[in-house]
C-alpha cells in the first residue's frame, strides 16, 4: 500500500528509518525484513522523536536484555501511542500484559488452567469444522476461476470466531471485535481524544457483557475470569475486563497475522507449498519456521529508569519497541537467518515472546494455525499470488501481517 487513504492515520512519510522511523507508516510493514536488516548493520537501536520519543533495538542480544529487564523497562504500557496511558504500575489495564512484577506472575497464573495443552485440544475438532466451512463458501469463486482473499476471507475469520466462542460472546458481533482491535492497534496515530472514545467504546462493550454473564451465567472463559480468585478474593471488574480486552485483541490479531504470513509464503513458493503437500510430516516445522521469520508481534515498554542502554540515553516513559520478529532474523543467532526452511530442525524463535510476558496463548496459536495451513492445502494443493505484490495490503504498526492477500487456486 503506497497510500494513507482510509488508515485514519495522521503522519508524515519516513524518510529515513535510523533516526525518524514511524512503524505506523505503512511502508514499515510492507518493507520491514529490509529495514530491520539495515539497521541491524548500521545502528542497532534506532531512535525516533515520533510518539515523545521512540526507541528501535534491532539486534536478538538487545532485544533479549530488554525483554529479561523488568527493572529498567516496565510493561505498563505495551502498545506504543501518542499518550503514555495513565494506568499505574504493576496491575496495568490489561494484565497481566501490562503487570509489572511482582504482581506479574499472580495475574499470569490465573491464565494459564484455561490455556493449558489439554484444554486447547479440546478445540481441535471445533477449528478443523470452522477452517472447512470458510473454504466451503469460496468454492463458488474458485469453480468460476476467481481469485480469493486468503487473509480476509480466511485468516481472519478463524482467531476471531475461536475466541468470541472461548470467551462466550455474540457471534454476530465478530465484526464489531475486528474494529476494536482495529482501533487499539492500528489507530495509534490517531489524535488522543479520538482514541479515548474508541478504547472507551471497547471498555463499555466488555463491561456489558460482564453483566449479562451475571445475569446469564454460563461454561466460558468470562465466567472463569469472573468466578477465579486472587489473594483470596473475587478480581475487581477492572482486572476481569483489562484481561479480557487482552485476550480479545491478543488472540485475533497475532494469529490472524501468521495464518496469512504463512500462506502469503506459501503463494510466493511453489516449491515449499509442493513439498507440504507431498509430505505432511513437514508441517510441525514448517509452522515452527513460518512463526520465525513471519513473526507477527512486537510488543512495547516504556522506559522505568534513566539509564544508558548500550551508549543510548534512555529516559522514563521513552518507548521501546521489541521486535521479537527482527530477533528471529538475526544471523549471530540463527544460520541462514533470512531463508525460510521449512525443514529446520533447531529453531529457537521469539516470536511468542522472551522472559516474563511469553505468550500465554502459544498453544492456542499454533493449534489454529496448523489446522488453518493443513486445511488450506488439503482443499488447494497448488495456488499462486492472485496478481502482484501491490495486491497484497500489511497491518500498519505493531502486528505484521497481510490484510488482503488474493490468491489464484490452480488445477492440481
Ligand atoms: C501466532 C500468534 C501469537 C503470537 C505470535 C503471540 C505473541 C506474543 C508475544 C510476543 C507476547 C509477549 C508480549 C510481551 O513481551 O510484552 C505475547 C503475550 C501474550 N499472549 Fe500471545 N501471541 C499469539 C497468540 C495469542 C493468543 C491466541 C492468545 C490468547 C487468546 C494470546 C495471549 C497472550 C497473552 C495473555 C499474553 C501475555 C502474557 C503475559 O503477560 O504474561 N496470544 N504473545
Amino acid at each position: 500500500m503506497t497510500s494513507t487513504e482510509n488508515l485514519n492515520v495522521d503522519f508524515t512519510p519516513v524518510t529515513d528509518w535510523a533516526t525518524d522511523f514511524d512503524h505506523a507508516d505503512p511502508q514499515y510493514n510492507r518493507n520491514a525484513h529490509e529495514i530491520w536488516a539495515e539497521l541491524r548493520g548500521t545502528c542497532p537501536v534506532a531512535h525516533s522523536d515520533r510518539y515523545g520519543g521512540t526507541w528501535l533495538p534491532t539486534t536478538h542480544e538487545y532485544v533479549r536484555e530488554i525483554a529479561y529487564d523488568t527493572e529498567n523497562f516496565t510493561s505498563r504500557a505495551v502498545i506504543v501511542e501518542k499518550m503514555v496511558p495513565p494506568d499505574p504500575a504493576p496491575i496495568g489495564g490489561a494484565p497481566p500484559i501490562t503487570s509489572d512484577p511482582p504482581f506479574h506472575i499472580e495475574a499470569r497464573k490465573l491464565l494459564l488452567p484455561p490455556f493449558a495443552p489439554k484444554k486447547i485440544e479440546l478445540w481441535e475438532p471445533e477449528v478443523r469444522k470452522l477452517c472447512r466451512g470458510l473454504l466451503d463458501s469460496m468454492m463458488a469463486d474458485v469453480a468460476e476461476g476467481k481469485t480469493i482473499d486468503a487473509a480476509a476471507d480466511y485468516a481472519k475469520r478463524i482467531p476471531v470466531n475461536v475466541i468470541s466462542r472461548m470467551l462466550g460472546f455474540p457471534m454476530s458481533d465478530e465484526d464489531l471485535f475486528l474494529e476494536f482491535v482495529h482501533d487499539v492497534l492500528e489507530g495509534i496515530d490517531d489524535a488522543p481524544e479520538i482514541r479515548f472514545v474508541k478504547i472507551e467504546r471497547l471498555i463499555q462493550y466488555i463491561i456489558a457483557q460482564i453483566e449479562d454473564h451475571v445475569e446469564n451465567p454460563r461454561d466460558d472463559l468470562t465466567s472463569y475470569l469472573m468466578g477465579v480468585e486472587l489473594f483470596g478474593e473475587k478480581l475487581s471488574v477492572e482486572h476481569v475486563g483489562g484481561s479480557i480486552i487482552l485476550l480479545l485483541i491478543a488472540g485475533i490479531d497475532t494469529t490472524w497475522s501468521a495464518i496469512g504470513s504463512s500462506l502469503w509464503h506459501l503463494a510466493n513458493n511453489p516449491d515449499d507449498l509442493a513439498r507440504l503437500v507431498a509430505d505432511r510430516s513437514l508441517i510441525p516445522t514448517a509452522v515452527e519456521e513460518f512463526l520465525r521469520v513471519y513473526a507477527p508481534v512486537t510488543m512495547a515498554r516504556l522506559v522505568a529508569k534513566d539509564h544508558d542502554f548500550h551508549g543510548c540515553p534512555m529516559k522514563v516513559d521513552d518507548w521501546v519497541l521489541l521486535p521479537f520478529p527482527a530477533a528471529n532474523l538475526d544471523p549471530e543467532v540463527f544460520p541462514d537467518a533470512d531463508k525460510v526452511l521449512i525443514d529446520r530442525a533447531e529453531n529457537r524463535h521469539s516470536a511468542f515472546g522472551l522472559g516474563i510476558h511469553r505468550c500465554l496463548g502459544s498453544n492456542l496459536a499454533r493449534l489454529e494455525l496448523t489446522i488453518a495451513i493443513e486445511e488450506f492445502i488439503d482443499r488447494f494443493p497448488s495456488f499462486t499470488l492472485g496478481g502482484t505484490e501491490d495486491d497484497v495490503t500489511w497491518s500498519v504498526g505493531q502486528i505484521r501481517g497481510p490484510r488482503q492477500l488474493p490468491v489464484q487456486v490452480l488445477a492440481k
